[in-house]
């Protein structure tokens, strides 16, 4: 199922990183990524500093993309841009940009999930996995284990009750005085850190589903007890700190993700999202991996956090369908 010589350019424009990716011939020619620093000294994404900075970079960020991949855009087949879920206001500016290029050059738009995209892109790059494929895509916004039976048939088999992964340890790291965003910040402190030295406890939830909120909570209390006595608590043992609570979050995640993989009898497993870039996440797959007998999929660090080269492997699935979007196709913050 593939077909040569499709060139689609992508952009993603969800949340706060502006991305544009060129898909050629079956392979990646850019994958171009403008972070925005703007947000950090607020402690967290501000929609409309967001949308603005989204508005400055997507020109050059496009621009960039093209000019790597040294594709016209005369050549292109389709627009690909992420549709939904973020930030309304983010998403319109890629959407008004896609659509006036697709109707500028007179070729097909293709709409794409975001949280789809994230899961497909596992299908980038060889080694890829074959179907059933089970995923556990954990991101600032979502925590959820995915069965995909093909690129078009994704079933969503448990998710948060609560905080998405992501959100757990950036709350957390604020609570421990980090700046935003504190989920990297966590990993790097607890790789220096005893994961055994501080007990919080793992949520237990029904079935496939998860919970962060009291995880986050049990952060706080220990903080407040703890610093009562000693001021200096946090301070003195931060790494072990990252390291413990770091610890409970990954292992309630793979305690579900082991539960479903096991439940449906499924032996290809991966991880996507922002949080499958956290160094426990991804050692700790592979070690379940050799003690289930998995075929476990890592995607490499350029394609977990946001970036749109995701946005094209979905889109050109897409475009094997025909499935294309109408220009009058409304982008819209949730999926
Ligand atoms: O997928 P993503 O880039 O954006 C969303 O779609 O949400 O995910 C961002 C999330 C943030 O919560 C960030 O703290 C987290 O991914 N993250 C990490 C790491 N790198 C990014 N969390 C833990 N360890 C990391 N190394
Ligand atoms: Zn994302």
């Amino acid at each position: 199922m593939t077909r040569e010589n499709i060139k689609i350019l992508a952009i993603e424009s969800s949340c706060d990183d502006t991305a544009a990716a060129i898909w050629c011939n079956n392979k990646i020619l850019s994958n171009i990524v403008a972070n925005q620093h703007v947000h950090e000294q607020y402690g967290g994404v501000v929609p409309e500093l967001a949308s603005r900075a989204h508005q400055q970079n997507i020109v050059p960020v496009v621009d960039a993309a093209l000019k790597k991949a040294n594709i016209q855009l005369s050549e292109l087949d389709a627009i690909a841009f992420t549709v939904s879920p973020g930030l309304i206001g983010s998403l319109l500016v890629g959407g008004g940009f896609a659509k006036s290029m697709a109707m500028a050059l007179n070729i097909p738009l293709i709409s794409v999930n975001h949280m789809e995209a994230h899961m497909l892109a596992h299908f980038i790059d060889e080694p890829k996995p074959t179907f059933p494929f089970m995923c556990l895509t954990i991101s600032g916004g979502h925590t959820m284990i995915n069965i995909l039976r093909s690129p078009y048939n994704i079933e969503t088999v448990g998710q948060t009750l609560d905080d998405a992964v992501g959100e757990a340890f950036d709350k957390g790291a604020k609570l421990l005085g980090l700046p935003y965003p504190g989920g990297p910040l966590i990993d790097k402190m607890a790789k220096e850190g005893d994961p055994k030295r501080f007990d919080f406890p793992i949520p237990a939830i029904a079935g496939f589903d998860f919970s962060f909120s009291g995880l986050k909570t049990s952060l706080l209390y220990f903080i407040q007890k703890n610093t009562a006595s000693n001021p200096n608590f946090v301070v003195e043992n931060l790494t072990d700190i990252c390291a413990s609570y770091q610890h409970a979050l990954v292992k309630h995640l793979f305690a579900k993700l082991t539960k479903a993989a096991h439940h449906y009898g499924i032996k290809q497993v991966g991880i996507a999202g922002g949080v499958s870039a956290n160094s426990a996440v991804r050692s700790g797959l592979e070690a379940l991996g050799k003690k289930h007998n998995w075929e476990v999929y890592i995607p490499d660090f350029s394609y977990c956090t946001d970036n749109a080269a995701m946005i094209a492997i979905a889109g050109y699935f897409k475009y094997l369908k025909q499935d294309f979007a109408p220009l009058t196709i409304s982008s819209s913050a949730r999926s």
